[in-house]
């Protein structure tokens, strides 16, 4: 089906028009307008590559491309990526079962260039499937960009700060700089990494005010358990250009990349408007046989 912006018949947060299998198909459907070979997800095991035990995110399988031993017949790809984060520089397995959107086995939305598009498409595209296919309103979504980091001698991400005003028009207050931990994207200790920006949605609540986004104490990327469930990242969009090497420094890759990354179960929860993502049609089948051959 082509993908539609939503129009008034389609309201917010139904789970009829925004199923799972539906939602999916709509990544996938918009960037292969933009371009983009659709390709299969890679295996969980990662072949030939002992720096991980399970595959932690959709660039795994370009890795070799990235640092620019690896070719494929398209400078630009999409799908959906099985990932299973229990293990290593990226590990979830504490926060499962804490939260309502941590899990052991996910599905990530992604979209790649390999040398070809940079900043303003990446971030001009994921702003336009958001706000204007998925109609998610503008006001409840934050962004987050690189602020640099001494260690490492790199300078903040002026140009993805730009492009995010001028180009996207979010308002100023609601582009956030974060250092290192945040916005600057490594798949394990070493191998292909970079800058990154992220796109948090806030899922509201009685009694809160729309700009909390931007305090630390309870807004975007905060420490405080108490306040998790209502900022989440949906999507992180890195701008690979560096490769960490053993003895930790930064080389700089053949060329400038990019590698996405969406939560498909979280965006899932956001346009069904459920608060948590087990309440997605992607698990309630799961749940109602359970409890159908369990009799509990
Ligand atoms: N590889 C990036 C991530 O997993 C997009 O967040």
């Amino acid at each position: 089906h082509p993908v539609r912006p939503m129009t008034a018949s389609t309201t917010h947060g139904s789970t009829q028009r925004f199923t799972a299998a539906r939602v999916r198909q709509d990544f996938l459907d918009f960037f292969a307008q933009r371009g983009h070979a659709i390709v299969p997800s890679s295996p969980v095991f990662p072949k030939d590559d002992p720096t991980l035990l399970f595959t932690n995110a959709g660039m795994n399988q370009f890795k070799d491309v990235f640092l620019g031993t690896g070719t494929r017949p398209y400078k630009r790809a999409a799908d959906t990526q099985k990932c299973i984060r229990v293990s290593g520089k990226h590990n979830d397995l504490e926060e499962v079962g804490v939260d309502t959107y941590h899990h052991t086995f996910f599905e990530m939305l992604g979209n790649w260039s390999f040398g070809d598009y940079f900043k303003e498409d990446a971030i001009t595209w994921a702003w336009t499937l958001l706000t204007e296919v998925w109609g998610l309103p503008k006001d409840r979504l934050w962004v987050t960009v690189f602020g640099g980091d001494e260690n490492d001698g790199l300078p903040a991400d002026v140009d993805a700060e730009r492009i995010w005003l001028q180009k996207a028009g979010v308002y100023p207050k609601r582009v956030l700089r974060f250092g290192r931990k945040a916005n600057f994207w490594e798949m394990g200790e070493t191998g292909p990494c970079g800058p990154c920006t992220e796109i948090h949605f806030d899922r509201g609540g009685p009694g809160t005010n729309p700009m909390d986004g931007a305090d630390p104490k309870h807004g975007v990327n905060t420490d405080d358990p108490r306040f998790k469930e209502r900022f989440i990242e949906l999507w992180n969009n890195v701008f690979m250009e560096f490769n960490r090497l053993d003895d930790g420094r930064l080389a700089k890759l053949p060329a400038q990349s990019v590698d996405t990354g969406m939560g498909f179960e979280r965006i899932l929860s956001v346009l069904q408007g459920k608060r948590s993502n087990y309440d997605t049609d992607l698990f309630t089948p799961i749940f109602a046989r359970i409890e159908e051959l369990s009799g509990r």
